[in-house]
Formats: structure tokens, C-alpha cells, sequence
């Protein structure tokens, strides 16, 4: 899913900075992406790392000077009941389909918020609100980033900013995925904001 994400982004006149734990398939979505200019950089790393986190959101600041839209979509699916699910299949998860969203969301709202705006997607799923079986640590994970986006947005956020929660259905889309954030540079054309 992440390397379609990019690549639409990239197609809307965004520049991506795309960040995955698997810094080989990183490298050759961005390399895909940049056959035709200069439209992604691939910051490989570890979300289970506070700094990675807010690296990803400070790097795309940094080279752009923008941050318009951030996507959430890096997760891993845990499988077991809860007598399955050691201590650390639970905090793995947590770290990763949660935690991480906590971190890259703190960083991109406080920098929208005095920046004009923008748009953040964070990517749950339909088992995060009907609970599937034998799935306790991702169920209860992807429902934590479901209630995250409610009661983190409208107050600190404001009109001018937008955010979704996706459910998205696995039989839509491929098995690539990568976290990322977008910074449109100023030079490139225009776009209303993508959501
Ligand atoms: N595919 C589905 O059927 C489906 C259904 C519902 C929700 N979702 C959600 O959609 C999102 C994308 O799903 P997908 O099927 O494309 O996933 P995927 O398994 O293909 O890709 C997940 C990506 O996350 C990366 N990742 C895992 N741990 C990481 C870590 N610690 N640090 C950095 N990167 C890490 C992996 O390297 C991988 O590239 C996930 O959040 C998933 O839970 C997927």
C-alpha cells in the first residue's frame, strides 16, 4: 500500500520522504520514483525509535520548508488470542501500529498548526472496529488508532487542518508499504490539498 500511497503523491506534484524498516524495498521505491526528477528521498529506519519518528517529520521540513500531508500507514498484523500473545508480541505492536503514529503526529501537528495547515491520514482498519478472531494485539491496536485520530484532532487542530482514519479492505491493494511523509516543494505545480 505505501508504494502506491508514494506514487500517487508523487503524481499530484508532491516530493515524499518515505520511510520503511526495509531499507532495500525503500530504495527501490524511491529509485522507481525518481526515474523521472527529483520526486522522493527514502529515510530508512526503525518505528519503534521516538527519533526515527520525528526524524521522518523534521527531514521532510528541512529539505522542503513544507509539510502538507502526512500518511501513517506502515503496521504489522499480529496474530494470536490473548493467551497467545506474549508481553512482547503486545508491545511490539503497540509500539509500532500506535506509538509511532503518537510521535509523527505530535511533531507534524505542532509544525501545521504554525504553518498554515495540513493533512494527516492514519491508516487503521475495519478489524480496529469489528474485531476479527484470533487477532488480539492488532485488533486492539488499529482500535486505539481509530479513537487516537478522534480525540486528537478537531481541538489542537483547527479548520484549516484535515485528518482521516482509513479502514482500508485487503483485497484492494498491493503488499508494499511504507510510512511517509510529503512536503510539496514550492517550485512545483500547484494542488489542493490531498487528504
Ligand atoms: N493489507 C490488508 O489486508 C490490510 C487490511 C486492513 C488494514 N491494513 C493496514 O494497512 C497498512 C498497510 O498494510 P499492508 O498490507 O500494505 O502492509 P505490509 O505488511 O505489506 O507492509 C507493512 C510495512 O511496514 C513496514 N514495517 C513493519 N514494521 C516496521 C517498523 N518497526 N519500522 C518501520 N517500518 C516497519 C514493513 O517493512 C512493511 O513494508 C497497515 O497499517 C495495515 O495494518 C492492511
Amino acid at each position: 500500500m505505501g508504494r502506491a500511497i508514494c506514487a500517487k503523491f508523487v503524481a499530484n506534484g508532491y516530493f515524499v520522504v518515505a520511510g520503511d524498516a526495509n531499507a532495500e524495498a525503500l530504495q527501490d521505491t524511491t529509485t522507481a520514483l525518481n526515474k523521472i526528477g527529483e520526486n522522493a528521498l527514502a529515510r530508512p529506519g526503525d518505528l519503534r525509535s521516538k527519533a526515527y519518528c520525528e526524524d521522518l517529520i523534521d527531514t521532510a521540513i528541512n529539505l522542503t520548508g513544507r509539510l502538507d500531508a502526512l500518511v501513517n500507514n506502515s503496521g504489522i498484523i499480529t496474530r494470536g488470542t490473548i493467551l497467545e500473545t506474549s508481553d512482547e508480541d503486545w508491545e511490539r505492536t503497540f509500539d509500532i501500529n500506535l506509538t509511532a503514529i503518537f510521535y509523527t503526529c505530535r511533531r507534524a501537528v505542532r509544525f501545521m498548526k504554525e504553518n498554515g495547515g495540513g493533512s494527516i491520514v492514519n491508516i487503521s482498519s475495519t478489524w480496529g472496529v469489528y474485531p476479527g478472531p484470533s487477532h488480539a494485539a492488532y485488533c486492539a491496536s488499529k482500535a486505539a488508532v481509530a479513537t487516537f485520530f478522534k480525540m486528537s484532532w478537531a481541538r489542537p487542530c483547527g479548520r484549516r487542518h484535515q485528518g482521516q482514519c482509513c479502514l482500508p479492505r485487503g483485497d484492494r491493494y498491493s503488499h508494499a508499504s511504507v510510512r511517509l511523509c510529503t512536503s510539496r516543494f514550492r517550485s512545483r505545480h500547484g494542488g489542493g490539498r490531498t487528504q
